[in-house]
């Protein structure tokens, strides 16, 4: 097989209608830049490429410095361009044998003519008055500015963005292939959780699964025994028996969607001490939310459903006391559970976040002011096409214990011996999280079930090879 070999997620003329419904809502043209690979270093030592979200949705094929043209009106091929810089004799040497030019049309689902080589592509674009979706990317930004790309406005990108919240069957293939490939991963980090092993050990046996699948990580990996670290990384620390380790990862499978998936469980495959219990009011959370992922159903309100099952939870076993009606509408759970419920899901692993909050939050909706609250990254109502995660957690962080103006208010309902007790032994965090499509009627379709999460079933997977 070549080495470049062009792989798009959809059929050209899924491509030729997304772009022809851009069109339709345009009053100018639009110019979506593909990006490059940022340098690590010297400029010949590159992070790996990958092209930005939206050129890829509209059928952009994942070339470097390419840029795909959409005027109003269009049908998605006649008034579409697609733009990139010629390859030099010396590519096929140092890089393979490039596309051909009617290769990339054909994956676009451009008629071949509508491709132009642009040794002039500051003179094809300037002078268009056109806005730029650029990706997030240092080269890309200078180049719209070089490009005299204006900036996109809020009507340009909610366009965009009423699109790419839905997904089509097309994408959900893709996203299914994700959540299969972030699952393989997961198993594998699963079997080397072994006593001894290091976190970073873990890490390898998990992206080693996704480089055998042509897929690489869509975040960080996030492979810690301090799962109260938000968004720690493996730092070489041994894992030890009785040792919770939280696992927070997922494929990009190779046609740029993501999975993103946490289990947290017990070095040596035994709960020890209040682990279970925590991890069971963590599941019911996560299950509560799952439930509450119905179409109409607004997504704050899902947040609410798993702060509100962590409240009672925390009464159960005596870390917090009162109502947890009440409890849940103070707000008695943030300094366990300080972050938001979930986020979109697609292109991205936070699918639609380089538009900021005019994506996940509708409008004449802000962000909540509380802390932990304040993190919830989507406040949508739910419909049928959305991809969305659920990861409930519940944490013990020392810096919030230490905080008075966020534990301050809750003095008079938490167990502070009970808190303290489980800071001394670091007791660490859980956090809990699938991927879900929501279905115009019913229950959601959760792409990450197949991996195991009730106590006893994760637990018994802990170090055993995998079968
Ligand atoms: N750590 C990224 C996420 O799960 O949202
Ligand atoms: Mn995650
Ligand atoms: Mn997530």
């Amino acid at each position: 097989m070549r080495n470049t070999t062009i792989r798009m997620a959809a059929q050209p003329a899924t491509y030729r209608a997304r772009r022809a419904r851009l069109a339709s809502q345009l009053q100018r043209p639009i110019v979506i830049l593909a990006g490059h690979a940022p340098s690590r270093t010297y400029p010949a030592n590159t992070y790996p490429f990958r092209a930005g979200s939206n050129y890829l949705y509209f059928g952009g094929p994942p070339l470097e410095h390419a840029a795909l043209v959409i005027t109003p009106g269009s049908n998605g091929d006649d008034g579409c361009t697609l733009l990139r810089i010629p390859p030099t004799p010396d590519d096929a040497v140092w890089m393979g044998e490039p596309p051909t030019t009617a290769e990339i049309a054909a994956a676009a689902g451009l008629a071949i003519s509508r491709i132009v080589d642009p040794e002039g592509m500051r003179f094809w674009i300037q002078g268009q008055n056109a806005a730029g979706i650029v990706p997030y990317c240092p080269q890309a930004i200078v180049d719209a500015r070089e490009l005299k790309l204006a900036k996109p406005s809020d009507a340009e990108l909610r366009a965009i963005i009423d699109m790419r919240l839905y997904k089509d069957a097309e994408e959900l293939v893709a996203m299914r292939r994700a959540a299969e490939i972030s699952i393989a991963g997961h198993r594998a980090a699963l079997a080397a959780a072994r006593p001894r092993a290091t976190e970073n050990d873990v890490e390898a046996a998990l992206v080693a699964v996704f480089a055998r699948r042509a897929a690489r990580h869509s975040f960080s990996p996030i492979v810690t025994i301090h799962g109260e670290v938000l968004h720690g990384a493996a730092a070489m620390n041994p894992l030890q028996a009785g040792q919770l380790l939280l696992v927070d990862a997922g494929a990009e499978e190779f046609t740029g969607y993501a999975g993103d998936i946490t289990r947290t469980y017990p070095v040596g495959g035994k709960w020890q001490g209040r682990q279970r219990e925590l991890y069971e009011i963590v599941l019911r959370a996560e299950q509560a939310a799952i439930d509450a992922c119905t179409a109409g159903r607004r997504y704050r309100d899902v947040h609410f459903t798993a702060a509100h099952t962590i409240c009672a939870g925390l009464v159960d076993v005596g870390i917090l006391k009162g109502d947890p009606d009440v409890l849940t509408e103070r707000g008695a759970y943030t300094p366990f559970f300080a972050h938001g419920v979930g986020h979109l899901l697609g292109l991205d692993a936070h699918d639609l976040e380089d538009f900021g909050d005019l994506a996940g939050y509708a409008p004449g909706r802000e962000r909540p002011a509380r802390f932990g609250d304040k993190f919830l990254r989507l406040d949508r109502d739910l419909a049928a096409g959305m991809v969305v995660t659920i990861e409930p957690g519940l944490y013990l962080v020392p810096d919030i214990w230490r905080r008075a103006d966020i534990v301050g208010p809750y003095a008079d309902v938490v167990n502070r011996k009970a808190v303290d007790a489980l800071l001394a032994e670091n007791f660490g965090g859980i956090r809990i999280e699938d991927n879900v499509v929501i279905r115009a009627d019913g229950p959601p379709e959760v792409l990450t079930a197949a991996l195991p999460k009730k106590p006893d079933e994760i637990a018994a997977l802990v170090g055993k090879p995998l079968g």
